[in-house]
């Protein structure tokens, strides 16, 4: 059989991604972030549109460098078609139209929530044989995600469970704004948090029914607390940040992993995985080696380049539908908003 060699392209938020798999083995992944956006201490979708139309070309040429292969080798083009920011996906989804039409090879659309579950069949060498077996539970965590999926097969997940106000990283990424820390949080509260007590502050815990996530509550019981202790003292934070920082990720890792325990319970599935730019926290990786220890979990954890948006995770679902030839017609729009 011919080799199969797919062109992931991914765009929707503030990452410009391209990656070359041949046979589900990724040959290049490579990434151009947008620094622009820490000035305004979140991502600005105008700002976010014109640096991937800067960057689209030249990440792709990396890429297809990089993976050491003619772009006449390329079996077809695979990109997110959503959900995220509109002005951003766009670029993606136009530039792999044009670039796929001009190589007369088939389009595969991809969502972005299953990339970031499939990552976990990312493998970086012909042996690379640790992924997860089905069907496994995946905590997805992201700056826009907090869901429990169940995974049964690369093209069949079922949300069982999903956060009905805020996201997790953006639960952190606020706190760490109301703290005066920069943007985004996530990474700065790790690091603090490391050094800090995670019992030291109690904060509010939400009730929810089922396997759902709700971390607007905590979101405003840090705001209010902080408010509180910062008219008595005008330093309180200087002087207890890393102290805040631990109780914060404690508190939303215990709340993450409160659910994702109760339905591992129910479906009496010990395969657990972990994915999105949250699961880089070293606290929730921690978390996730305590219950494989206490509960005899079979856990899967992304490598750190996995974690955040990347085209690699693109290839590889791309790859799977290739084998399905599940492909898109050229007139498919993007979508700002999709479920998995
Ligand atoms: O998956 P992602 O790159 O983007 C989408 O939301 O699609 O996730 C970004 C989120 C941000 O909220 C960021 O603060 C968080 O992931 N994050 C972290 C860490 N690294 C990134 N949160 C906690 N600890 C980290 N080490």
């Amino acid at each position: 059989m011919d080799d199969i060699v797919i062109l992931g392209i991914e765009s929707s938020c503030d990452d410009t991604s391209a990656a070359v798999l041949r046979n589900g083995v990724l040959l290049s992944n490579v990434t151009a972030s947008q620094a622009v956006h820490e000035a305004y201490g979140g991502v600005v979708p105008e700002l976010a549109s014109r640096a991937h139309q800067q960057n689209i070309v030249p990440v792709v040429d990396q890429a297809i460098k990089r993976a050491q292969i003619d772009k006449e080798q390329i079996s077809a083009v695979a990109f997110t078609r959503g959900p995220g920011l509109m002005g951003s996906l766009l670029v993606g989804v136009s530039f792999a139209k044009g670039f796929a039409r001009s190589l007369g090879i088939p389009l595969i659309d991809v969502n972005h929530l299953q990339g970031h579950v499939l990552a976990h069949f990312i493998k970086e060498s012909d042996d690379d044989n640790n992924q997860p077996s089905f069907p496994f539970l995946c905590l997805l965590v992201s700056g826009g995600n907090s869901q429990i999926v169940l995974v049964r097969n690369y093209d069949q997940m079922e949300v069982l469970g999903q956060t009905i106000d805020d996201a997790a990283g953006e639960a952190i990424d606020k706190c760490s704004k109301v703290m005066g820390l920069g943007y985004p949080g996530g990474p700065i509260i790790d690091r603090l948090a490391r050094q800090g007590n995670p019992n030291a502050f109690n904060f509010a815990k939400p009730h929810i029914e089922g396997y759902d996530y709700s971390f607007s509550g905590l979101k405003t019981s840090f705001l209010y607390s902080l408010r509180d202790w910062l008219k008595d003292d005008p330093d309180f934070i200087e002087r207890h940040k890393t102290d805040l920082a631990a109780s914060l990720e404690k508190t939303i890792v215990d709340i993450l992993m409160d659910k994702l325990r109760k339905c591992a319970k129910a479906t009496h599935i010990k395969e657990i995985a972990v994915a999105g730019g949250v699961s880089a926290n070293n606290g929730l990786r921690n978390a996730f080696h305590e219950h494989a220890d206490r509960y005899g979990w079979h856990i899967h954890i992304p490598k750190f380049s996995y974690t955040t948006d990347n085209a690699a995770m693109i290839a590889i679902t791309g790859y799977y539908k290739y084998m399905d030839k599940d492909f898109c017609s050229i007139d498919k729009p993007a979508f700002s908003r999709v479920t998995i």
